[in-house]
């Protein structure tokens, strides 16, 4: 029988594609999210990929009496833990907001999993838990830095709380994914990025001016101690981080954690400048892009990078499409919603 996974956040971006990535390996999915970031139009992208509709249920993580109901309901053999808010500026705004809804769905999932004999869970984390690297590329034993945004925050105490949930003895193991820039698109297009309102995060913002929704992009700073002045990040392509997931789902259900808990960077190994980012944009998509140099973002990491040794060796998982190919999926994401008519 297929093994039975719960996806929270699974019709944002990351949870899209990795449910797509999921069925598509033999796995049966059940999808919850409360649309606070996300649509369910995007379980039409799923099946036309997949050919084969997840379930849905539109359930907000910090409900526990219906989370109840739905661990009553089915048996998970694993949970994949997304279900978060992820918007930096916004979480100094509404630091409460922040912790209410990124602590207490990590809580609540956790304290059903024992008495639902669901075997383990992969979380969702940042590499934003490292702050400002004391050396790049950085592997998992780097030191964890003060948190610059209650967002990070988050993200470092979720980390805290399972490893004491399973230290104290709790019967349930768990993955720890650090993401370093998830970018891109579905090849097929049928799924991608789709930020609601003004996007936060670079390469929407780059397609959207591209296309002409955005006017003008802001590069954040051409004076930082990089090669060309612009931050450093590892961009990574969104198909190849939702297959690490497969691969951490596989380690746990099979029994090959060395430990309970396990942490791995995920990201390409390559740091790549936002101007640079940029260039790749200009090249893939045949046309300049309309942006000006400003000042800096607060609290903007100068330059991050993954070594992602560990998984490549221990999750036998590696980082496969390029940064060009990810730029055109994203630009090819950006058309389709056009011609849809959705942007
Ligand atoms: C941030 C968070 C990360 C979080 C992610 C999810 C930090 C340090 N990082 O990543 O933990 O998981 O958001 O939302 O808090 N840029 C521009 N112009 C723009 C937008 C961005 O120049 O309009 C630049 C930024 O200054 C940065 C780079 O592009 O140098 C990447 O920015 P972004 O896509 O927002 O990601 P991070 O800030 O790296």
């Amino acid at each position: 029988m297929a093994k039975k996974i719960l996806v929270t956040g699974g019709t944002g971006y990351i949870g899209s594609h990795t449910v797509v990535e999921l069925q598509q390996a033999g796995y049966e999915v059940v999808i919850i999210d409360n649309l606070s970031n996300s649509n369910a139009d995007v379980l039409e992208g799923i099946t036309r990929i997949t050919g084969k509709r997840p379930l849905f249920d539109k359930l907000d993580c910090k409900d526990m009496d219906a989370l109840k109901a739905l661990f009553r309901k089915h048996h998970f053999d694993g949970i994949i833990h997304f279900a978060a808010s992820k918007a930096v500026g916004e979480s100094v705004q509404k630091p409460l907001l922040y912790y209410r809804n990124n602590l207490v769905s990590l809580i609540n999932l956790l304290e059903l999993m024992p008495e639902h004999n669901v075997k383990g869970m992969v979380f969702s984390s940042s590499c934003t838990v490292y702050g400002e690297p004391d050396s790049n590329p950085i592997d998992e034993n780097a030191p964890i830095k003060p948190a610059a945004s209650p967002y990070g925050n988050t993200k470092q105490i979720n980390e805290e709380i399972i490893r004491d949930f399973i230290h104290s003895g709790a019967p349930v193991m768990s993955i720890i994914l650090r993401y370093f820039n998830p970018i891109g698109a579905h090849p097929s297009a049928e799924i991608g990025e789709l930020p609601l309102g003004v996007p936060q995060n670079l390469v929407p913002y780059i397609t959207q001016t591209g296309i002409g929704i955005r006017e003008q992009l802001s590069v954040f700073g051409n004076d930082y101690n990089t090669p060309d002045g612009s931050c450093i990040r590892d961009f990574i392509n969104v198909v190849d981080l939702a297959k690490a997931h497969v691969k951490a789902i596989e380690r746990m259900l099979n029994n090959q954690s060395d430990e309970p808990v396990e942490i791995f960077n995920l990201g390409t190994g390559t740091g790549l400048s936002v101007l640079e980012l940029i260039a790749l944009f200009e090249k893939v998509s045949g046309k300049p892009l309309n942006y000006k140099i400003v000042g800096r973002r607060e609290g903007d990491i100068e330059q991050i990078w993954a070594n992602p040794g560990k998984a490549n060796k221990v999750l036998g998982w590696k980082a496969e499409i390029s940064v060009e190919d990810t730029m055109a999926s994203a630009w090819k994401w950006q058309l389709r919603l056009r011609e849809k008519g959705v942007m």
